[in-house]
């Protein structure tokens, strides 16, 4: 993870010095159609699924080599939809980003893994699987999920998927939980960490509920329910330590950070007091991030709705061309996007490392500079 920031803060270190860069990271969402229909998801809202602009597998399979030519380092495979709907798909874009040496997750709700698809993630090396399992108890999940049987379906899969990893002596598949934080899920937080556990997972990672999709009921959670909240989270924290499970949850302290909504202050607060202005940038993954929907519309973060069509450019000409520019423009100048108000409290701590590392490398690069100066001056070299 240390070297992930560094990298994306070396890139941004040259953009800032006019030497545009690849993306370091590509999230790709190879469809947006859906087994489920959960309940807190954008799939609630709508009746049918736009599948006419879904990219071709040819397509696709270009995307992920060109990204390896031109120095992209990770892939997030996610939706959209359920990535395990384009199964074949899917799997061979897993394959040949292993095959480039690349890194890369897949989220997935977990239903639709056979024991074959189980084996070849382990034994292609796949890096981090993350498994959405948004309550320990299965009639809640299930209720979130929209279908009954979805648990036992999943965390069954999980179980099987610890056993292979560990049979196939090879331990380079970190195993984790995505947990939607809502109101039915919010006391059960040292539970769900007993359940990461139990089937042999090392990481619980809370994602902040976006409320803009829920219409139908209230899942986000109000302020008393927040203020509750900590109890459990320090109660989460506690087990996490004992039976050394991995989490964020420590993040949802405080209780702003808990939903999604109105994010947009809480992204510029972080950058009043630098004077540089890829210093001062609220947001920093326009200049490595490049998000793919299903659509085949290409944005330069990953909660992006302003973005350009890719069925028929490079990587390369989305990547550096006018729309990626303008966007990055108005973030120098700190205009954001209405979407930043969607966005999550990891990536604004994810920005407060990379804007650290940043810092130093403008640093060093200007103390070298003077030295270079000084020796010229003094004739020790020409
Ligand atoms: C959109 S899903 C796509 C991948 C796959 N279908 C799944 O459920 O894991 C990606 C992640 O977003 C989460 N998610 C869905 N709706 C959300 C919301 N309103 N707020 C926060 N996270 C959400 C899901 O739980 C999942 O972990
Ligand atoms: S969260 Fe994932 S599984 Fe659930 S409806 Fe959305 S895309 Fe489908
Ligand atoms: S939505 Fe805004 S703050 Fe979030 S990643 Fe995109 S540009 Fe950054």
């Amino acid at each position: 993870m240390i070297k992930m920031f560094q990298l994306r803060a070396e890139r941004i270190a040259e953009w800032s010095n006019n030497n545009p860069q690849p993306p370091v990271r590509v999230e790709l969402h190879p469809t947006d159609r859906c087994n489920l229909k959960c309940r807190f998801c954008w799939q609630s809202s709508v009746d049918t699924i736009d599948t006419l602009h879904e990219l071709p597998d040819v397509k696709l399979y270009e995307i992920v080599n060109e990204a390896a030519s031109i120095g992209v380092k990770e892939w997030i495979i996610s939706g959209g939809g359920e990535p395990l709907v384009r199964k074949k798909t899917t799997m061979d874009i897993l394959k040949l980003i292993k095959k480039h040496h690349m890194w890369g997750q897949l989220t997935t709700n977990g239903v639709l893994f056979n024991k074959d698809d189980i084996q070849t993630v382990v034994d292609i090396g796949w890096d981090q699987i993350q498994f959405s399992i948004d309550s320990p108890d299965e009639k809640i999940h299930d209720y979130l999920r929209g279908l009954d049987g979805t648990f036992k379906k999943a965390t069954e899969n999980a179980r099987v998927l610890s056993n292979v990893k560990e049979r196939s002596g090879k331990k380079s598949t970190y195993l984790g939980f995505n947990t939607v934080l809502n109101r039915l899920n919010y006391k059960k937080l040292p539970e769900m960490i007993e359940l990461c556990y139990d089937v042999g997972f090392q990481l619980v990672y809370f994602e902040p509920i976006y409320a803009g999709y829920v219409s139908k009921e209230r899942l986000s959670l109000n302020n008393k329910e927040k203020e509750e909240m900590n109890t459990y989270i320090i109660e989460a924290i506690k087990t996490a330590k004992n039976l050394r499970i991995n989490t964020n949850i420590q993040q949802f302290m405080k209780k702003q950070l808990i939903d999604k909504s109105n994010f947009e202050n809480t992204v510029l607060r972080e950058t009043e007091q630098h004077e540089n202005a890829f210093l001062a940038a609220p947001c920093y993954q326009p200049w490595y991030l490049m998000g793919i929907k299903g659509s085949g519309l290409a944005g330069c973060c990953s909660t992006f709705e302003i973005g350009e069509k890719i069925h028929n450019k490079t990587l390369e000409e989305v990547w550096y061309g006018n729309v990626f520019n303008n966007i990055r423009k108005c973030m120098l100048s700190k205009q954001l996007p209405d979407y930043c108000s969607k966005c999550s409290v990891v990536v604004v701590m994810e920005n407060k490392e990379i804007r650290k590392r940043l810092g130093q490398i403008l640093e060093n690069r200007k103390r070298n500079s003077f030295g270079l100066k000084f020796k010229k001056l003094v004739g020790l070299i020409k």
